[in-house]
């Protein structure tokens, strides 16, 4: 083959293969096509032995501006192609933090909310500050003092059944329990008093508490309850029967009301237990509420004096009274929940409903 007349054709040929290659792949076909040893600049240059001299000389001039052209535009093209490359991979592996995914991938975000049980202490809080009361916690680890010692239940006590303990440490050098009540939180409340003249007292502790019982639908080994102290002078048994009516009316509506049981516990005397009218039935009587149309919902009476004593409060000057009662009964009682497992299960399913 000879060299040919149109040597700019065969550049404008090569430029435009140049042009339309996209990958690094592309264009190394491409170069090997323009400017290999098969390429028809590569056939051209061949074809030049057969020239006269100054033809060969003007041919040759023309074709290694040619070649120069054709390997430029291959290695322009080829730093082109590897720029895009790059920006193409940053662009794939961008994440935008704007973007909404709406429900395929991921579903969109929700607002959350505070659990039923702190919703329910709140609620309770509010009652209850709203009737005077401040409010006051304690630790969750109590020593066997507090747990029981302090509150009239001496080590082996019968009574001490009443409260199956998670015990942390026995012995020396002192016996800590996970509280099972918080009426150990009177008796914080009611040293600090002794301490720092704090007396009277009208407070409600709220917090969680912990027995070895077995679940099922009314009981949790790990529950809450909110207990209310109230030590000032001639408090009688009709200011306690007087808040927890209050209490009931306002926190479960008009048609709910108490009644106090007689009932025994070793801190308080006399003791009895708190009910409400049945929030399932109205009182008709259920099986909620085993046909009585009353459900239990704590404890309580007027501090018995060897509390006082315990603590150094003077029984012949203060009097008072304390009640306690479960915040996990009281969501289930208002919302009507037939099974208390489902606070501790954390289904969306549930949860979501409140
Ligand atoms: N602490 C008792 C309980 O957990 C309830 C209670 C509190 C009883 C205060 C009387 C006074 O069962």
């Amino acid at each position: 083959m000879g060299v040919p007349d149109d040597i700019d054709a065969l550049v404008d040929e090569a430029r435009a293969a140049i042009a339309a290659a996209r990958s690094t792949e592309d264009i190394r076909n491409v170069a090997a096509l323009v400017s290999g040893k098969k390429s028809p600049l590569a056939a051209a240059s061949r074809g030049l032995g057969g020239l006269e001299p100054d033809a060969r000389k003007e041919a040759g001039r023309r074709l290694h501006e040619a070649r120069t052209t054709i390997e430029d535009l291959v290695e322009r093209r080829r730093t082109d192609i590897k720029f895009e490359e790059l920006s193409r991979q940053m662009e794939d592996s961008r994440v935008d933090l704007t973007e909404f995914i709406g429900g395929s991938i991921a579903a969109p975000a929700t607002r959350g909310h505070l659990h039923l049980v702190t919703q329910t202490r709140d609620a309770l809080e509010d009652v209850f500050v709203g009737m005077g009361f401040e409010v006051a916690e304690g630790p969750e680890i109590e020593t066997d003092w507090f747990n029981f010692g302090a509150l009239n239940i001496p080590p082996a006590h019968p009574a001490r059944g009443m409260w199956d303990t998670f015990y942390l440490n026995l012995g020396a050098p002192e016996t800590t329990v996970l509280r099972t009540h918080t009426s150990p939180v009177q008796v914080h409340l009611m040293e600090e008093a002794v301490v720092d003249g704090g007396l009277p007292i009208h407070a409600v502790m709220p917090g969680r508490c912990y027995r070895r019982d077995t679940p099922d639908a009314r009981h949790l080994p790990v529950f809450h309850q909110i207990e209310g102290l109230v030590v000032d002078k001639g408090i009688t048994f009709a200011d306690l029967a007087g808040t927890i009516e209050v209490f009931t009316t306002a926190y479960f509506g008009p048609d709910i009301h108490s009644r106090l049981r007689p009932a025994y516990f070793p801190f308080t005397e006399p003791s009895a237990e708190y009910e409400i009218t049945c929030t399932i039935c109205h009182g008709e009587g259920c099986r909620t509420c085993s046909q009585t149309g009353w459900i239990e919902l704590g404890g309580c009476g007027m501090v018995d004096p060897a509390v006082f004593d315990a603590v150094g409060i003077d029984p012949d000057q203060w009097t008072g009274f304390a009640f306690g009662f479960g915040i996990d009964r009281c969501a289930q009682m208002r919302h009507q929940i037939a099974d208390m497992r489902a606070l501790t299960e954390n289904d969306f399913r549930f949860l979501r409903q409140f």
